[in-house]
């Protein structure tokens, strides 16, 4: 048998999830196919999971806060329609971002997103060859924060995956509620009938439970998705960590103003 460290970061349990062996890489990204998302459970050590909370607690203050109207499909709406249609119903979101930029450079968080056997593993999940970070300073690595009254209304994710790792629970609320399918942004079918149907709380959806520590890889792109309001004094805080297929994927300058407040 191996040595623990020999196959794991200090960050990454990788003793409970063989992301090293090739059949379990294989289960994951069927999982992930399949289910439009996979949850390991414990993957990262309560000691990371400490220490990024407390940097969270700390930059909260930091963190750029918005308050947005927006469509499910995060683009302009469409004044050649109803107001009611699907297409412009509006969504309201709260949230605060912390920023890369912010975040230390002995945080825990840069040695997991940087550790070799973690993202050999996400890139076979993901199907990607190679993963790169955003060019810009503020977009990799990102906590959002979300205390109480705030929520993140139903969207469709703009990447295909993202890859997040929950860093602490509020009291109440804060449920990532999703419908998988709902649309094919590749085949141009926008999902109408059901994304009004979501919107009407008429079309059951499902919960996804998960715990401080675990890892989600979520595909967003077509899996209408949403944060319910947080209740409570206990701020929820997650991480977002962005991995691109390419390395001259970059956001606008709109976007990172729109995110962060700023470009740099
Ligand atoms: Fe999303």
């Amino acid at each position: 048998m191996m040595k623990a460290d020999s196959l794991t970061s200090r960050h990454i349990r990788g003793f409970r999830h063989p992301i090293h062996e090739v059949e379990f890489r294989h289960r994951c990204r069927n999982e992930l196919e399949t289910e439009g998302v996979l949850v390991l459970r414990e993957f990262f050590t309560d000691a990371v999971i400490q220490q990024a909370a407390e940097e969270s607690a700390a930059l909260e203050a930091s963190a750029f806060y918005s308050n947005a109207v927006h469509n499910v499909y995060l683009t302009a709406t469409d004044p050649e329609l109803t107001g009611t249609h699907p297409f412009n119903r509006p969504v309201v979101s709260n949230k605060g971002l912390i920023a890369d930029d912010l975040i230390a450079t002995n945080s825990p968080l840069r040695e997991i997103y940087a550790d070799p056997q973690f993202r050999a593993f996400l890139g076979f999940v993901l199907g990607l060859e190679s993963l790169y970070p955003y060019p810009d300073e503020l977009s990799t690595i990102v906590i959002s924060v979300a205390s109480e009254g705030m929520e993140l209304g139903w969207h469709f994710d703009t990447s295909a995956s993202s890859v997040t790792m929950l860093l602490q629970s509020p009291d109440g609320g804060g449920v990532f509620e999703y419908v998988p399918e709902v649309r094919d942004a590749d085949a141009g079918d926008m999902g109408f009938a059901r994304v009004k149907q979501v919107l009407d709380g008429r079309e059951p959806v499902r919960t996804l439970d998960f715990s401080p520590g675990d890892l989600v890889v979520f595909r967003g792109r077509n899996a209408l998705h949403r944060v319910t309001t947080v209740n409570g004094s206990t701020t929820r805080s997650v991480v977002i960590l962005a991995f691109n297929e390419r390395p001259d994927a970059s956001m606008s300058q709109e976007a990172l103003r729109t995110f962060f407040g700023r470009t740099t």
